[in-house]
């Protein structure tokens, strides 16, 4: 038999790292697991086994632990590194800045040794959308736009990584090495087993809308009503969170094909927008439940409407998104009152 071809996820234990994991599987590689569960949940792991019905294998190690995973890739070998670990959350970036440059910087340079080192094959790295800023008058974002000014330190994590990955690129032109930048990752698995476990109180939109359901949140609060768009609220691109697992997956596989080096950086996204006031009207639709929400003044530094131009990802990749919004707030909602029911029992 085939021995399977091993991939190591850093941060698998969170959000999209535990449906990528879902996805590997499904897709015949064997993930390895690292992920000192610092902002998720240990069950997490009992869960991807019942989903996946296989004994996962877990490592709770720092990433910026250069000797503890210098040794896990010693006896693992990998094939690929799929780089999720990191601090994601804006406002805490900005209250302490030099928590996200230690944790998201140097978990990235250990990571990249490792590829040198044990000759990595092939690295997906964690981008975000966030590195083209706040764009005026951009409606359709392509990967050839113009890197901006961060607005948080958060958001310049991922401008310095990306830099990093390419002066390292330079150096090691033999790795095959994509950045995903991902627009906004919503939703769940269907079994409703995993999905995003916000820390304190959401920065993302669907997670505020689906605890102001469930009650945890008194009342959802929409910024701004009178921007230039159809129903007056800004316009995002939200991908669900199994489709982006995915295009992890065909990153990977199509790295794998290539019979040299390459850096690229791609889009992940649906290429449609949706607008704040579509997503509560479609929860509302499609779960019966009324959402309380009122309209506030605007918010600093929001633009009016973007969204991915993801035709990079469907030719690069041959990867087009499955899922639709209401797919992704059902499963959003399945998951919130999963939560709620282990919650209560408790
Ligand atoms: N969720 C989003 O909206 C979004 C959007 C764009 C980019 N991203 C990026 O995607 C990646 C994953 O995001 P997520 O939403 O799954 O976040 P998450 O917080 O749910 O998952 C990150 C995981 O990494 C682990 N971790 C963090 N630092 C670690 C370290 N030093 N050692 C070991 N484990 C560590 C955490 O315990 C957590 O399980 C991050 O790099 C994030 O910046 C997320």
């Amino acid at each position: 038999m085939d021995e399977k071809k091993k991939i190591i996820v850093t941060g698998g234990a969170g959000y999209i790292g535990s449906h990528t994991v879902v996805a590997l599987i499904e897709n015949g590689y064997e993930p390895i697991v690292i992920d000192d569960f610092r902002n998720s949940q240990k069950a997490v792991v009992a869960n991807l086994e019942k989903i996946t019905g296989q004994k996962l294998s877990v490592h709770a190690i720092d990433c910026c632990n250069e000797e503890a995973v210098r040794n896990l890739f010693a006896s693992e070998k990998p094939m690929g590194i799929i780089h999720f670990a990191a601090y994601k959350a804006v406002g805490e970036s900005v209250e302490n800045p030099l928590m996200y440059y230690q944790n998201n910087l140097q978990s990235l340079v250990v990571l990249l040794k490792m590829v040198k080192e044990f000759k990595v094959e092939t690295f997906v790295f964690s981008s975000s959308c966030t590195v083209y800023g706040e764009p005026k008058g951009a409606i359709s974002v392509d990967e050839g736009f113009p890197i901006a000014k961060a607005f948080s330190p958060y958001g310049q994590t991922k401008i310095i990584c990306e830099q990093i990955i390419e002066d390292f690129h330079k150096s090691h032109p033999e790795g095959k090495m994509i950045c995903l930048r991902y627009f906004n990752p919503v939703g769940a698995h269907e079994s409703a087993l995993i999905g995003e476990y916000p820390i304190g109180k959401p920065n993302n939109l669907l997670p505020f809308i689906t605890q102001t359901a469930i009650g945890k949140r008194e009342i959802l609060t929409i910024f701004g009503k009178d921007y230039d768009t159809p129903d007056g609220t800004c316009i995002r691109d939200y991908i669900h969170v199994c489709d982006l697992a995915e295009a992890h997956v065909r990153s990977i596989a199509f790295l794998e094909k290539q019979n040299r080096g390459l850096l690229d950086a791609v889009n992940v996204g649906t290429g449609k927008g949706t607008s704040v006031k579509e997503m509560v009207d479609t929860f509302e639709e499609a779960t019966g439940v009324e959402l309380k929400h009122q309209f506030g003044p605007r918010r600093q530094g929001d633009v009016p409407a973007i969204y991915a131009n993801n035709e990079k990802m469907q030719r690069v990749l041959g990867f087009t998104p499955q899922k639709t919004i209401r797919d992704s707030i059902t499963s959003a909602w399945n998951w919130e009152k999963y939560i709620h029911e282990n919650e209560s029992s408790k």
